[in-house]
């Protein structure tokens, strides 16, 4: 017997595995209360909803909206971030992680914070806003600190943890307090609480990414929630060891997304990510829970409600990529409280937001063995039988797939013959065709949603990948220390040759010593830069074997590595690097659409439309159809019927109608803004103000926030 799922057909071997239950009589109606007038929140509101019910801008009007005001920042390149506005400032964060409060009616800027702390290479998606009475604050952060600014005057709240700031490692494990650990995503407030997304490492000796708690006044840990359990905490025993949280190799399963809360029950809906090294599981040997999950806690005191695991045994770096959507669905009449998920393989999920229970079945599907010794692949994956899945799978695909653009056809045959293009194909010896690729379909940016209709809005990316592992022997053992400190820490982005993957964004390392001081290479190497992780663990002697070996100065014959010999021991399989799988001319080796953007109901779990989003210069001068681009950052929309977005590579920020997904605006940009907007209204008068500073996806940098409103 098969089943049909969006466009795969499955054996539907496991139907006792169905998770689904009719929902209960006691949920209902408790439509939304927020008015969805302000945005002195991340992406809008705390159900993380991008909504506004703002209508000045109308799609009758739109003709008439422009440059309102644009600020330029004193330092140029990617900002990810998210403004939000309070009592008429915009709250911002430039590349180079400088806060600025900006008059959000003129862009005129009031205060910066950054310059008196260290410069710190990283993104940021921006700062969180808390108050009570007169006390305004502005929670960001720098490195593994969090700060409590003044948020009128942008000063460091003395009373606040440690002169206004807390390491983020107070609430950890004691193996964070010499690893990375930042943050680059928006704490979520509840009440005096902010709960912390993290960013680790993802290779090994990441720390256990905890879920923390602090309090916004005094700074104070209030809580802490184990994702990776301590011996005979629940889920201790779905890891092979039930003493991991004390591992050296096995960690994360971090939150880095961020969260929602619903203010009304108190609930914290947390989706975390993948446990690390994230490419081989032989260290970690079971389900892995809470790696990979929706966590719903009670955001008082961390105590688990519920859970559910998007992916099991993660080994494709399968993190749900951006905070839960909170709306309300209707079914069968009843008006149902839901969180919605959505993820990078491109399905979305959709929970009872109380009971955890899936408000669309969810089937167990057998997925395919691994054949790396020591790695055991979960034997099932989770697939929602609704709604279909919004990007292409991998075995969705036939030769006709292949990009109709590709000059090297035959090369791209090859490639896809030999390719392992099965859903959940474990990462092993021979290549596997990976789409949606590493960073999703879904990707940081997430969904908007009309939270009371249930209707969900996402972009999202085709970008093929080539999954290939490779023996951790044959890459380290009889190397010269500083360059077996590089392959294990460094050669699954730079590779092995140092050349990098351009396309990927990967810089190659090659002449480095041209370029850059030791010293600087050394801050990048422990601190991080963009979307490196830092490496502060490794200790002094092998930094500098490492410098030495960067800088083309390592002898040879000193043959040894020293400490992280028992790493390779453990690992004896690495990850060979993210590449994109392009044809030879630099694009997708895959037909179009490349880029997408949907409108799904929820209530029904039917697609409202589908379009390709973006377009290829290049091809679109030759005449070719609408080809979609890779995109980052998400939508916003609006209660009278406009969804703004910004996120391609060809750097427009367009307006499309939210019913049909017609294009009805754009405006080319200084640069492409890899940020999602915020709409706000001030003195009467309604903004949408994006950040745009490009330089990702190889595009141009710049270093502009603009708002766009109506002329006279
Ligand atoms: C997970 C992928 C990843 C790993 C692992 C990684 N890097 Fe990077 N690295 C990057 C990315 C991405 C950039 C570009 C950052 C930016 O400029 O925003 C970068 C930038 C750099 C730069 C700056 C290059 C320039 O020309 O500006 C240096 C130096 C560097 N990395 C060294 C290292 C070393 C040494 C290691 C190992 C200890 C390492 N990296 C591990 C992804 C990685």
């Amino acid at each position: 017997m098969f089943l049909k799922i969006g466009r795969l057909r499955m054996p539907l071997l496991l139907l006792s595995f169905l998770v689904f239950t009719a929902c209960k009589e006691e949920d209902k109606k408790t439509p939304s209360k927020s008015p969805y007038t302000s945005w002195s929140s991340y992406l809008g509101d705390s159900g993380r909803s991008h909504y506004s019910t703002l209508s000045q801008i109308t799609p009758e009007n739109l003709n008439r909206l422009e440059v309102a005001w644009s600020y330029e920042a004193a330092d140029w390149g990617q900002m990810q971030m998210n403004p939000i506005i309070a009592d008429s400032l915009l709250y911002g964060v430039t590349a180079a992680m400088r806060v600025v409060a900006l008059n959000a009616a003129t862009g005129k800027e009031v205060w910066q914070f950054g310059d008196s702390v260290k410069v710190w290479h990283s993104t940021s998606r921006g700062v969180s806003y808390w108050e009570r009475g007169n006390d305004q604050r502005i929670l960001c952060t720098r490195g593994p600190d969090l700060y409590a600014l003044d948020a009128l005057t942008g000063k460091p709240i003395p009373t606040f943890g440690n002169n206004g700031k807390v390491d983020m490692r107070t609430g950890m494990a004691e193996s964070a307090k010499n690893n990375f650990v930042i943050s680059n995503t928006p704490g979520t407030i509840y009440k005096d609480l902010i709960v912390m997304p993290l960013r680790l490492s993802e290779g090994p000796s990441a720390p256990p990414g905890d879920i923390i708690a602090f309090n916004v006044i005094t700074g104070a840990v209030a809580w802490v929630f184990h994702t990776i359990p301590a011996k005979g905490e629940s889920g201790s025993d779905t890891w092979g060891d039930t003493n991991v949280r004390n591992s050296d190799i096995v960690g994360a399963a971090n939150n880095w997304a961020g969260m929602a809360v619903d203010e009304d029950t108190g609930i914290l809906y947390v989706p975390t990510g993948s446990a690390a090294p994230d490419f081989y599981g032989g260290v970690r040997k079971g389900s892995n829970l809470y790696s990979n999950s929706l966590l719903a806690l009670d955001a008082a005191t961390g105590t688990y409600l519920w859970h559910f695991q998007f992916t099991h045994h993660d080994i494709w770096d399968r993190d749900p990529p951006a905070p839960p959507n909170l709306l309300i669905v209707e079914k069968e009449g009843k008006k149902i409280p839901a969180v919605a998920q959505v993820t990078k393989q491109g399905y979305v999920y959709l929970f009872d937001r109380k009971t955890g229970t899936s408000l669309f079945a969810i089937e167990e599907i057998p997925v395919p063995p691994s054949s790396l010794e020591g790695e055991e692949a979960w034997p099932t994956q989770p697939f929602p039988v609704k709604p279909a899945p919004f990007a292409r799978q991998s075995s969705d695909l036939t030769e006709d797939d292949l990009s109709p653009y590709a000059e090297n056809r035959e090369e791209l045959q090859t490639f896809f013959k030999k390719a392992d293009k099965r859903i959940y194909a474990p990462p092993g010896l021979d290549p596997v065709l990976l789409l949606p690729g590493y960073d999703g379909a879904a990707e940081w940016g997430g969904a908007a949603s009309d939270p009371d209709e249930g209707i969900l809005y996402v972009n999202s990316n085709e970008m093929p990948r080539n999954l290939l592992m490779e023996k951790a022997e044959e890459a380290v053992s009889g190397l010269p220390m500083g360059e077996g400190i590089y392959k294990n820490y460094c050669a699954t982005c730079h590779q092995a040759n140092k050349q990098g993957i351009e396309a990927s964004g990967f810089p190659s390392l090659i002449d480095l010593q041209l370029r850059k001081e030791k010293k600087e290479v050394l801050e990048i190497v422990t601190q991080g830069k963009g979307m490196m992780t830092g490496f502060p663990q490794i200790p002094k002697e092998e930094q500098e074997a490492l410098l030495r070996f960067l800088f083309d100065e390592e002898v040879k014959h000193t043959v040894t590595n020293t400490s992280k010999k028992s790493t390779v021991e453990q690992v004896p399989f690495v990850h060979k690097g993210y590449n994109k799988w392009l044809d030879s001319k630099g694009l997708p080796a895959i037909s179009p659409p490349w880029g997408t953007l949907h409108a799904i109901d929820l209530n029904t779990g039917e697609y409202i439309w589908s379009i390709p989003f973006g377009e290829t210069p290049e091809l679109k001068e030759k005449g070719f159809p609408t080809t979609g681009t890779e995109n980052y950052g998400g939508p916003v929309v609006t209660s009278n019927g406009l969804l703004f977005i910004g996120a391609t590579k060809d750097g427009y920020f367009r307006v499309f109608d939210k019913h049909t997904g017609k294009l009805l605006w754009e405006y080319e940009l200084p640069a492409p803004a890899f940020a999602t907007p915020a709409m706000y209204e001030v003195d009467g008068k309604q903004y949408i103000a994006i950040a745009c500073g490009g330089e990702k996806l190889g595009t141009k940098k710049g270093n502009q926030i603009i708002a766009f409103a109506l002329t006279e």
